[in-house]
């Protein structure tokens, strides 16, 4: 990474306002379901607290839209955090107001304070440069650890840069690390497993991937628009009509690529979009009318897994089934034990594919996931991302 991390300036005692993505799922009773950020953002958090630091935490939390709403309050995430760091963590009444300014003037070395939702102020989302500097002026250096939040040019994940010293927490780090390294050194054969719901959504990954990919596999709601491009129906599927060209357009880019396109033999449609509708295996060619498709089929499912097996850098984006659903969950399941087994390095990008690796049990056994849903998508996508371009270079 060309960017400076907290490693390469003198953190000794110093004032730190560090901006991690603490947006992590709750329960309607505030319980954190799963801490997988904030565990990710404790290597950082810990190192600060070696050098001394004054550390003010912040984050948002959901999309309260601008305004103070309790149900989205970081307080529960200071309470996992102290008890993750066995040690308090102060939690300010506001983001800029009174309590955060006094709190942070108190600070002393080795404390460390969270402030409340950044989003309960709009000028966050529209990174206004007053808040900002406001945001700012708690601190000396500002330490971006967000990768969840770094494709957002907003006042906490990027405005705050030019108003202080500007570096990264190890999380962006690693997740630079990984996903860089993947998508521009892989050890070939290099294989990329894209899913999701909408051809729409993961054009610009596609477009990106298949410059870089020997192999580019297709499953979930999307492969529904490249079914139907070839000439086949796909009854009640999820489909993007308007979408057919540009998968034609794909699949022609991939063959004067040599990018081996692979898409579904068979599919599990389902009668209704429900956990546990009637439910049947049928080949892409004989789709039923009025049925609509939940998951890959058995077949399917070994032609991908004898593909990924010859892998040695895969990418994994996207479920190939409705996973949400026990019972079309297999296809996605069969992927990440493929994954977990194989001799590669195995990326999984986040948002859905993460939570389906967790879900499996097999998050331990991936070379690397990414913290970040819609980050580590525009990264593949090879955008830049406002809250790295923000930082300081080596
Ligand atoms: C995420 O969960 O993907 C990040 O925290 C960003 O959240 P956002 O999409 O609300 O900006």
């Amino acid at each position: 990474m060309n960017k400076k991390t907290i490693k390469d300036i003198d953190l000794q005692g110093k004032k730190v306002l560090a901006r991690c993505d603490f947006n992590v799922p709750m329960d309607e009773n505030q319980n954190i379901t799963d801490n997988t950020r904030i565990v990710a953002a404790l290597p950082t958090i810990k190192y600060l607290l070696e050098q001394n630091c004054k550390i003010i935490l912040c984050s948002h939390l959901g999309r309260p839209k601008g305004e103070f709403k309790p149900e989205f309050s970081l307080k529960p995430v200071a309470k996992e955090l102290s008890r993750l760091l066995g040690k308090e963590v102060i939690m300010a009444k506001d983001v800029i107001g009174e309590d955060a300014k006094s709190k942070a003037k108190d600070l002393k070395p080795g404390e460390i304070m969270l402030l409340e939702n950044v989003r309960f102020h709009r000028e966050e989302t529209d990174n206004e440069p007053v808040f900002a500097k406001n945001l700012a002026s708690l601190a000396e250096v500002f330490v971006n650890d967000a990768f969840g939040t770094a494709h957002r040019a907003h006042a906490s994940t990027a405005g705050v840069a030019d108003y202080l010293p500007a570096v990264s927490g190890f999380l962006i780090e690693k997740e630079l690390k990984f996903l860089g390294e993947a998508l521009n050194k892989p050890v070939r054969p290099f294989i990329a497993i894209l899913g999701g719901s909408k051809v729409s959504d993961k054009i610009g990954v596609i477009e990106s991937l298949i410059e870089k990919v020997d192999i580019l596999i297709i499953g979930g709601g999307m492969s529904y628009t490249f079914i139907k491009a070839m000439g086949y129906d796909v009854g009640r599927s999820i489909c993007e009509n308007d979408k057919l060209d540009l998968a034609r357009e794909i699949m022609e880019k991939a063959k004067a690529k040599n990018v081996e396109l692979v898409l579904p033999e068979d599919i599990v449609v389902a009668k209704e979009f429900s956990k546990d509708s009637e439910s049947k295996t049928v080949p892409i060619t004989s789709f039923p009318a009025d049925w609509e498709g939940v998951d890959i089929g058995e077949k399917t499912r070994e032609k991908y897994a004898k593909i990924i097996r010859t892998g040695k850098t895969i990418v994994w984006n996207g479920p190939v089934g409705v996973f949400e659903f026990d019972k079309f969950a297999k296809g996605t399941n069969y992927i990440a034990k493929i994954l977990s087994e194989v001799d590669a390095t195995t990326i999984i990008g986040g948002g859905d594919s993460a939570s389906a690796v967790e879900k499996a049990g097999l998050a331990d056994k991936m070379t690397h996931i990414s913290t970040g849903g819609g980050a580590s998508l525009e990264f593949l996508e090879g955008k830049k991302l406002p809250g790295i371009e923000c930082l300081e270079g080596k």
